[in-house]
């Protein structure tokens, strides 16, 4: 029996030797060592032996055991190694060949403007609020002391989702969750997406965007206001920027104006751009109206405040020389890759 061991070891060691992939290594590990092997059908028949013999030819045929898996371990490390060699071998990479290009997205070109108008108001110490777009009654008009029957809701042509919600016309109604949740001073900015039933056209968009900014402290003027804005308007047109405040009429702030910058066209001659006018109007503002503060339970003796609102399309469209509104919703690649 000891022979018999001794042969199939050197067997196994030769066919190990001779093979050259790991399919033929696994036959030879079935061979010998697998339920059916040959050397597990000789340890079957360790019971024939006797007691004396018995621990000789077990401890041996579990050393031999022991010998052809580190065997076969061995030539499958080597055979491995081999195998991959070959293959870097025939496998040959070009490191000169152009890479595949990664095709990356931009920014749509509002939000290029938004995030740079944005940057300017956090500059001077303002923070960015939010508010819904499905909006209450509440907030949107009456709040901004614009009453059912008042006149200025038909300028904005409302989408109502039945008697108390609209779809929000202005950036307005963030004024008032501003200052329903913060005391003052509150220094905000809000950018968002306003809604308002209109046909688009090339000037005329259902969905637009507008930026609201709202300062309520104690002792705020019109100065502030005015220094404010005008600083704002030279850091997005340019320090050589001239501004004009033009008396105005919003419900929601008294007194109020009008903020126009002369046509950075013409100078102020008119022309094309400016229409003939020489300036170009950029937004709406004024102090906020006492009953809007007493509204959001700001004592209007106590405070004061400015606000301001403006369209932001308009302000994309003469910085890239844009001539249609719908250009901007319609997500055609080849005129955003412009960007
Ligand atoms: N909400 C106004 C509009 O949509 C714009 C506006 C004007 C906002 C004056 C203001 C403001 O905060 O003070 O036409």
């Amino acid at each position: 029996m000891k022979a018999a061991l001794e042969a199939i070891e050197k067997k196994a060691f030769e066919e190990l030797e001779q093979s050259t992939d790991l399919k033929a290594l696994d036959a030879v590990r079935v061979k010998y060592l697998g339920k059916k092997g040959e050397l597990t059908a000789i340890l079957k028949q360790m019971g024939k032996l006797s007691a004396e013999e018995r621990p000789v030819i077990g401890q041996l045929a579990n050393q031999i055991r022991a010998q052809i898996e580190e065997k076969l371990e061995e030539s499958k490390t080597n055979l491995e190694s081999k195998l991959l060699d070959e293959r870097l071998k025939t496998e040959t990479l070009d490191v000169t060949l152009p890479g595949n290009k990664q095709v990356i997205g931009k920014k749509h070109p509002i939000t290029t403007v938004l995030d740079e108008i944005k940057e300017i108001f956090i500059g001077m110490g303002f923070e960015i609020a939010q508010g819904p777009e499905v909006e209450l009654d509440y907030y949107n008009f009456e709040a901004l002391n614009i009453p059912k029957d008042h006149p200025a809701r038909d300028t904005q042509d409302t989408f109502y989702i039945n008697d108390n919600v609209v779809l929000r016309t202005q950036t307005s109604p963030v004024q008032i969750h501003a200052m329903e949740n913060k005391k003052p001073p509150i220094r905000i900015i809000a950018p968002g997406r306003v809604y308002r039933s209109d046909a688009l056209d090339a000037t005329h968009s259902p969905l637009f965007h507008q930026m609201e900014g709202l300062v309520v402290d104690k002792n705020i003027t019109m100065s502030d206001l005015k220094g404010t804005l005008e600083v704002f308007v030279k850091r997005l047109y340019g320090e050589d920027s001239v501004v004009r405040f033009r008396p105005h009429h919003f419900p929601f702030t008294e007194p109020s104006a009008e903020l126009d910058v002369m046509c950075f066209n013409c100078h102020g001659e008119g022309c094309r751009l400016c229409k003939g006018e020489g300036w170009i109007e950029i937004l709406g503002c004024g102090m906020v109206h006492p009953k809007v503060l007493a509204n959001c339970g700001i004592d209007p003796e106590e405070y004061s405040g400015f606000a301001f609102g403006m369209g932001v399309e308009r302000v994309v469209m003469r910085r890239y020389n844009i001539d249609d509104l719908r250009m901007f919703y319609e997500n055609d690649v080849r005129f955003l890759n412009q960007f």
